[in-house]
């Protein structure tokens, strides 16, 4: 565990996540494509709520605000200071405006023992004033105050913060009397009582104080309170802690989206508190997060230290457009429609009849996802407007709804049928043909593609494509069309070369286009586009370990060259070790792991000796596989730690890339050491 502070009564949320989203993530990897799960919450499912929401009016679209927890954790900059200064930038920059209401306090606001009276005292380093006087602050401003104790006898943090479990009616007494108006309530130390016994006790405190307070329960998803929460508290917590990572985001994503049938107004799910802004992840994540967080309608509390965040972040932040669909009065959760190879179409129903589509790619490259008005749920139309929720743009569409999205972007659309989709200009879509990948040096064909998805002609189409700085990228093909009706596509070749000496590796390139509409209307779009620079393979036998490698996903930490995988940073492994015997060569992994190779077709033959490392003892059952471009070559079915290596050897002869992949055999990803001891390529 890499929390900063001790807990006596959780399990580990990591290996949860792990467990819970391995099945999706191993089809994902074996590029299956997963069945599409209806749009609409079947009659069944509805029936299966446990209870009806609590009346009271709270939460009828998902909370917004602020919590300091990711960004401060319980460093010393979290004190009245900060809360002063995150609400009056909420004014300042227009976040109020925008929605925001909540600022809120987590952990360690209090000092470790209560008083005399067995009240709970705020620390005074942190709040000289107390809590009432940041609470009459924050109301001053039209904003919302909200705070923190765990439903156990201590708070999270090792320091040893008083909890509430056995003082519900007296601490809530106090944070009424405060002038509090949400409570998150967590699940430390809870000394083994009865999850829904604690949450319901503190709902029952929180109403007997008479005040409006937004009850957030964060027991981490650990009992399913998706079942039976929703007239207990206002939102609930459904994965262990995120954190400021990419891997983080995504787990808890895969997590949160099949809760879906179980949000509505009043009741949500809580895939946990925002992290844009905290510099773990780059803008086009941070986007992702935000897009998916709100096609999810999840709380939106930001993470991020405002007093310091960039226009970037505030931009992000503050998109009303983006946080429209979160907020939408309907109160859906978004509902997955595909999600092979990791483009992932998450469809949320919105309550004047739009969809809020994400198109979200998961995967390292760019890749081309498409939909149609119809499968996110539309009635049959002629035509659709379809808004640009980041680009801020409105066009029309024919029911093509498609983008080439830029690796872990999210292109975010509110699609309609709309009578006046004519007076807007065709969407069209930008892509390339294939996946590209050339050797430095070497002049290869690139073929960009512009496809009109409107209903109307695209007039006057022109297209251009830019390398990185140094590339020579030269038309070899005519770049304009007169006009482009509904479907057609412009295909436009480019003799690009990357110069001598260009590192392997993955590079951006920009394909843009200026169209006109048949009103005249001129419009401009770019994407941007992922080219791979490789080397061809070296002749006769290699270590695979020993060559560059195109892309690589691992479950956790990164793949390893010649040990074990330690599960966190690059090189924290062990000898390689299967059956007792131990290996020099080789690569160590943990499932669901992905690696490729660029192999040219020059090669032949993949061998290694495959197994879970016996680092693990008794844990982890694993399959690995070889693909030669699109084809599985070879496979072992599932292997476990008390088996010894197992030789695999695959014909891979005139793939252009080759693919070691491990999935989880099918049990979660819990122990899945994998090991490719020896693993070699014959060319
Ligand atoms: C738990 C919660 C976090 C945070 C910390 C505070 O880990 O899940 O969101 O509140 O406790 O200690």
């Amino acid at each position: 565990m890499r929390h900063p502070h001790t807990r006596t009564t959780r399990t580990t949320p990591r290996r949860l996540a792990g467990a819970l989203t391995a099945g999706l993530l191993c089809a994902a990897a074996a590029g299956l494509a997963l069945p599409a799960p209806a749009l609409a919450v079947p009659p069944a499912t509805r029936a299966a709520q446990a209870s009806p929401a609590l009346d009271d009016g709270l939460a009828l679209t998902p909370p917004m605000g602020f919590n300091n927890w990711n960004s401060t954790h319980c460093r010393a900059e979290f004190d009245e200071a900060m809360v002063k200064g995150v609400a009056d930038l909420f004014v300042q920059k227009g976040l109020k405006d925008a929605g925001y209401r909540y600022v809120n306090l987590d952990d360690c606001w209090a000092l470790p023992n209560r008083d005399a009276h067995g009240q709970l005292v705020p620390d005074p380093a942190r709040f000289p004033n107390g809590i009432r006087a940041v609470a009459d602050y924050v109301h001053a401003k039209g904003l919302k105050l909200g705070i923190y104790t765990s439903a156990g006898t201590k708070t999270c943090n090792s320091a040893g913060f008083p909890g509430a479990l056995g003082h519900e009616y007296s601490d809530a007494r106090q944070f009424a009397d405060w002038g509090v108006d949400y409570l998150k309530y967590d699940n430390c130390n809870n000394q083994g009582v009865d999850a829904q016994q604690r949450y319901r006790t503190m709902r029952d405190a929180l109403k007997a104080t008479g005040r409006p307070i937004v009850y957030s329960i964060c027991e981490w998803g650990q009992n399913k309170p998706w079942e039976w929460a929703a007239d207990v508290g206002h939102l609930w917590r459904t994965t262990g802690d995120i954190s400021d990572s990419w891997s983080s985001m995504l787990s808890i994503l895969k997590q949160n989206l099949p809760l879906a049938p179980h949000a509505g107004p009043g009741h949500w799910n809580d895939p946990d508190m925002l992290e844009v802004g905290n510099g773990g992840m780059t803008d086009t994540e941070y986007r992702s997060h935000f897009s998916l967080w709100s096609v999810m309608a999840a709380p939106l509390l930001i993470g991020t230290d405002l007093r310091k965040a960039s226009q970037a972040t505030y931009d992000i932040l503050g998109n009303k457009e983006v946080v429209a669909v979160d907020q939408d009065p309907l109160g859906k959760q978004g509902t997955v429609v595909s999600s092979a190879g990791g483009r992932w179409v998450v469809a949320k129903e919105m309550k004047d009849g739009s969809r809020a589509v994400a198109l979200f790619n998961e995967s390292g490259a760019a890749q081309r996802i498409a939909t149609t008005a119809g499968t996110v749920g539309l009635p049959a139309a002629a035509g659709y407007t379809l808004r640009d929720l980041w680009q801020h743009r409105t066009y029309n569409t024919a029911g093509t709804i498609a983008a080439t999205v830029p690796a872990h972007g999210t292109v975010l659309l509110r699609v309609q049928a709309d009578p006046r989709w004519a007076t807007q200009p065709p969407a069209v879509e930008l892509g390339l043909d294939g996946s590209p990948l050339l050797q430095a040096g070497t002049p290869a064909t690139l073929t960009g593609t512009v496809t009109d998805l409107g209903r109307t002609p695209a007039q006057r189409v022109s297209v251009t494509l830019d390398g990185p700085a140094g590339w020579t990228v030269r038309a070899a093909s005519p770049t304009t069309a007169t006009a482009l009706a509904t479907g057609e596509t412009l295909r436009t070749d480019w003799r690009v070369t990357a110069p001598a000496g260009t590192p392997t590796g993955s590079y951006g390139l920009t394909l843009r286009t200026g169209y006109r509409s048949p009103t005249g209307t001129r419009v401009t779009a770019e994407v941007p586009l992922t080219a791979s620079v490789v080397v061809p393979p070296p002749g006769g036998t290699s270590y695979l370990g020993d060559l560059p490698r195109l892309s690589a996903t691992n479950g956790w930490g990164p793949v390893e060259r010649d040990t074990s995988n330690g599960e966190d940073a690059a090189g924290d492994g062990h000898p390689l070790t299967i059956g007792g015997t131990v290996y020099t060569k080789g690569l160590g992994v943990h499932a669901l792991s992905d690696i490729s190779f660029y192999t040219g077709k020059d090669c032949e033959k993949v061998t290694a000796d495959v197994g879970v490392d016996d680092e693990k003892d008794t844990k982890g059952t694993v399959a690995f596989e070889i693909w030669a471009d699109g084809t599985r070559a070879a496979s072992t079915g599932v292997l476990t730690n008390a088996m010894p290596a197992r030789a695999l050897t695959a014909d891979i002869t005139g793939a252009q890339v080759v693919r070691l992949v491990v999935t989880d055999g099918g049990d979660g990803i819990d122990s899945d050491h994998a090991d490719w001891a020896d693993a070699r390529l014959d060319c």
